[in-house]
């Protein structure tokens, strides 16, 4: 990209500051649920492709709507892959451990669709959003 203006630059500026507001808050905005699948070597090793495979169907069959499924690299706890992490807009991100294929279901019919984290699987809750 060839930025020609000094105002064009201050229009990329400003919108990369609300990238970093939006991180800094930690909570995603708008009405979309993000699902974020860890797919490293270390993910996919552990079985994070059938995870994210048994995710993005079970959204499917409960027709959910609002939900973006991303594939991301490495979110820094490979002891505990397959990792998920769970975007609510409006609330602290959840990061789930060890989510295999039947976990990753029971995600999208608890946590997304009935608005209930399964507490027993969160390794992480209190960080913001990567
Ligand atoms: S390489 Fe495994 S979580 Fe980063």
């Amino acid at each position: 990209m060839q930025i020609k203006s000094i105002e064009e630059l201050k229009k990329i500026r400003e919108k990369s500051m609300k990238k970093v507001n939006l991180r800094e808050h930690g909570e995603v905005s708008g009405d979309q649920v993000e699902v974020l699948v860890g797919m490293a070597t270390c993910g996919i090793a552990s079985g994070a492709r059938e995870t994210l495979n048994a995710i993005v169907d079970e959204i499917s069959k409960e027709h959910i709507e609002n939900v973006k499924v991303i594939q991301v690299g490495c979110i820094g706890h490979c002891h505990s892959e397959p990792i998920v992490q769970i975007n609510v807009p409006g609330q602290k991100p959840i990061l789930y451990g060890k989510v295999d294929d039947e976990k990753g279901r029971e995600i999208v019919k608890k946590h997304i669709k009935n608005g209930e984290p399964l507490k027993e699987s969160i390794i992480e809750d209190t960080f913001d959003r990567a």
